[in-house]
């Protein structure tokens, strides 16, 4: 095409459902299937870390031993913030307090702040590109975790290292929340969850991060975009929001209606009030999101265990309720459950504060999205569709 032809006869999409935006060789979505860079989800899952999946997004290929020890290196290295996103987050109180603000809104400010601060904020070659994705990788944990602590009132974990060294990602994120390092069992979840939350092609948020990208602004701010559009309760915030869900019903019916006609009754008025039940559905997956079954099972294992703890979440009544709203939605409506729903259900289970349930999908999410932001500026084109117009008929501003 030249550059002056039009397309022949274009067509409206709403939502862009089912076009083709472009090309990536990060991820493969498609019905019973997520591939990230060759790699499908299960295998993943089941025998890597996310610092292994996350040099996979970002650098490109399955690390060496050798490689993915420096790799680690290189982002534990990197976990503490400049005092002056410190000396914002000490701020934060009053407007987490207030509602002004919740904590996606912290974390994307605190990324601006970051650009703000980066010598190489400007920069979009490759090279610094991939140095500013593992600064941003290393230092949201630490956000999410200072943030945390100044809501919880204790002292700031580690402002220093932003952590301890010898954690993983997932570990130390854990640790810098709550000031206790967490149970092999439960970092080992918390892993898992980072690894199906990195990466899922032309989603919307990884769109947003493309479309900025695509004017060949930087990776700051693409994340920032990015950050913005996870928040919505349609797309990541949906893993807040379907336990917001469950906790109404659960108010609602009393613990003995669990798997009794009164959730039916609760679930009958949503379809008849037309509301949408969160973490159900998927603008790709219409027979159900893989994802979903490996979180349930872990994170269904995890609070059988701390039911027969004395003193544990007591936390298996939530996932019977919540299976209970699975098989009414899939025998009424014919709607699986996407990821966010047992992410809920299983952060729930281990004590993690519902609104940083998001923040920690961005804590993955930001490898698939520095990922795509590289490969939108290797090969950029701008990123701009055309609306069909239907509002007013022509008119005169003059009136003649
Ligand atoms: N609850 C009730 N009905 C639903 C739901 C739901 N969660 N999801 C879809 N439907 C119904 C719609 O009402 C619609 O019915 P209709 O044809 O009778 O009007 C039909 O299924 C098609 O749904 P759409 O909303 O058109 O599907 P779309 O592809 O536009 O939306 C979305 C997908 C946004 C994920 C939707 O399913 C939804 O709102 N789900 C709840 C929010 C959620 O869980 N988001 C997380 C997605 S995963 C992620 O982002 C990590």
């Amino acid at each position: 095409m030249t550059a002056t032809a039009a397309p022949a006869s274009p067509t409206l999409a709403k939502g862009l459902e089912g076009v083709i935006a472009g090309e990536t060789a990060i991820c493969n979505v498609g019905q019973g299937q997520l591939i990230y860079r060759g790699y499908e989800i299960h295998d993943l899952a089941a025998h890597a870390t996310f610092e292994e999946v996350a040099f996979l997004l970002l650098e490109g290929h399955k690390p060496s031993s050798s490689e993915l020890a420096r790799f680690t290196q290189e982002i534990v290295a990197e976990r503490a913030l400049p005092s002056g996103v410190i000396d914002f987050i000490r701020t934060t109180g009053p407007m987490l307090k207030s509602g002004t603000a919740v904590p996606m809104d912290i974390v994307r400010t605190c990324v601006s702040i970051l650009g703000n601060l980066d010598k190489e904020s400007q920069e979009i070659t490759h090279e610094a590109n991939l140095r500013k994705a593992k600064r941003i990788l290393a230092k949201v944990p630490t956000i999410i975790g200072h943030m945390q602590n100044v809501i919880d009132g204790r002292e700031i974990v580690e402002p220093k290292t932003g952590g301890d060294p010898k954690l993983s990602h997932a570990a130390n994120l854990m640790y810098l929340m709550s000031g206790s390092k967490p149970t092999p069992a439960y970092a080992k979840v918390v892993d898992v969850s980072l690894i199906l939350y990195a990466e899922h092609d032309y989603n919307a948020s990884t769109f947003t991060t493309r479309v900025i990208a695509g004017t060949l602004s930087d990776m700051h701010g693409a994340m920032a975009g990015g950050i913005a559009a996870l928040k919505g309760p349609l797309h990541g915030g949906a893993n807040e929001a379907a336990m917001e869900m469950l906790k109404e019903i659960m108010h609602d019916v009393g613990e003995k209606g669990i798997g009794t006609d009164a959730v039916d009754n609760w679930m009958q008025n949503a379809f008849d009030t037309k509301r949408k039940l969160m973490g159900f559905g998927h603008r790709v997956y219409k027979n159900g999101d893989h994802r979903a079954p490996i979180l349930h099972k872990m994170g269904r294992a995890i609070a059988e265990q701390d039911t027969k703890n004395p003193g544990g979440h007591a936390a298996l009544k939530w996932f019977e309720l919540g299976e209970h709203v699975q098989r009414i939605m899939l025998a009424k409506k014919n709607i699986h459950p996407n990821v966010d729903f047992p992410c809920g259900l299983t952060y729930f289970t281990m004590g993690i504060p519902v609104p940083q349930y998001t923040p920690i999908f961005v804590a993955s999410r930001v490898t698939g999205w520095a990922a795509h932001i590289m490969e939108q500026h290797a090969n950029n084109r701008l990123i701009r569709p055309i609306a069909q117009y239907n509002g007013p008929d022509l008119m005169s501003w003059t009136g003649k």
